[in-house]
């Protein structure tokens, strides 16, 4: 049987890596036309292949998000291509592990470039062609960071808070004109981004396979907010809503920041 999405097109940040290269995998299987995005062309080209393989239209674009003309041309290429976009997933993004006394104003605007613009510029992008068709999906892979932010992680969860609150008012402005924004808010997930932190055992990552079947859900049932897994998460973030010292209290009861490998996870030195 014909899938509701076999034949659309989606342009994919993050594509070389992670949960945007699952992503591109899973919606490969529903053969939808990708166009593939991140820095490293080598790795990007793989995807393609694998993609290609799997049933998809694809165009591999080497492109930085923070380069709004790059991502421009993505779009631009997509819709020459393909005809139209149907659905931008941003997900290239990048973690800065550093308190936030270490870090200079030029690491937090390098993040928000990053994680908040590199998603806009996108976004913006992609926005006028969906709503001049009154058909779209807008879909940011943020963080449950930026709904409760862990240490040492300032830049990036202030990034993730921005996005967040980005998406919360444009989903509400978008309402009745066919284009729906949705964002995912995966817990931990092991991807490279996290390589060489130990977490605790409740606090072990995801496959990003399982980010991208959440992914591909919340467009076909047209989902606003997804947390991804969903109990622990979910208990975190109620439970800061309520109390943001009983929040804090989790993070330090549970050691949710984790610990660089080789360091010493018994020993936590802010003390529950
Ligand atoms: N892993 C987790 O635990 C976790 C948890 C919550 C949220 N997230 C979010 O999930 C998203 C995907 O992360 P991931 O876990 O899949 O990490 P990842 O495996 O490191 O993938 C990050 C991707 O972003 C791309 N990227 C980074 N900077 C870029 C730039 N300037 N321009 C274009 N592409 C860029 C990277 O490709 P190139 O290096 O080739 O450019 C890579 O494809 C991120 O937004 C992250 O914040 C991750």
């Amino acid at each position: 049987m014909r899938s509701a999405l076999q034949g659309k097109t989606a342009i994919i940040t993050g594509a070389s890596s992670g949960i945007g290269k699952a992503t591109a995998l899973l919606m490969a299987r529903e053969k939808m036309n990708l166009v593939l995005a991140a820095r490293r062309a080598g790795e990007l080209n793989e995807v393609r292949r694998e993609t290609e393989a799997r049933g998809s239209r694809v165009l591999a674009c080497p492109a930085d998000v923070t380069d709004a003309e790059q991502v421009q041309a993505l779009v631009e290429k997509a819709v020459s291509l393909f005809g139209r976009v149907d659905i931008v997933v941003c997900s290239a993004g990048q973690l800065l592990r550093r308190p936030a006394v270490d870090l200079t104003i030029g690491d937090f605007r390098h993040i928000m470039e990053v994680n908040f613009y590199g998603s806009l510029n996108l976004i913006y992008a992609a926005l006028p062609g969906m709503l001049e068709r009154r058909s779209g999906h807008i879909i940011v892979v943020s963080s449950v960071d930026g709904k409760k932010g862990l240490p040492p992680d300032t830049a990036y969860v202030a990034s993730k808070c921005a996005v967040n609150g980005f998406m919360d008012v444009l989903r509400q402005e978008l309402r009745g004109t066919g284009v729906h924004a949705c964002t995912i808010l995966p817990g931990r997930v092991d991807t490279p981004m996290v390589k060489g932190i130990r977490f605790p055992l409740g606090s072990r990552g995801i496959p990003g396979d399982r980010v991208a079947r959440s992914i591909v859900r919340a467009i076909r049932k047209r989902r606003t907010e997804v947390v991804v897994p969903y109990i622990g998460p979910k208990t975190l973030i109620v439970a800061n809503s309520f109390s943001p010292r009983l929040g804090d209290w989790l993070v330090r009861l549970f050691k949710l920041e984790g610990v660089e490998e080789g360091s010493d996870m018994s020993h936590n030195d802010i003390g529950v």
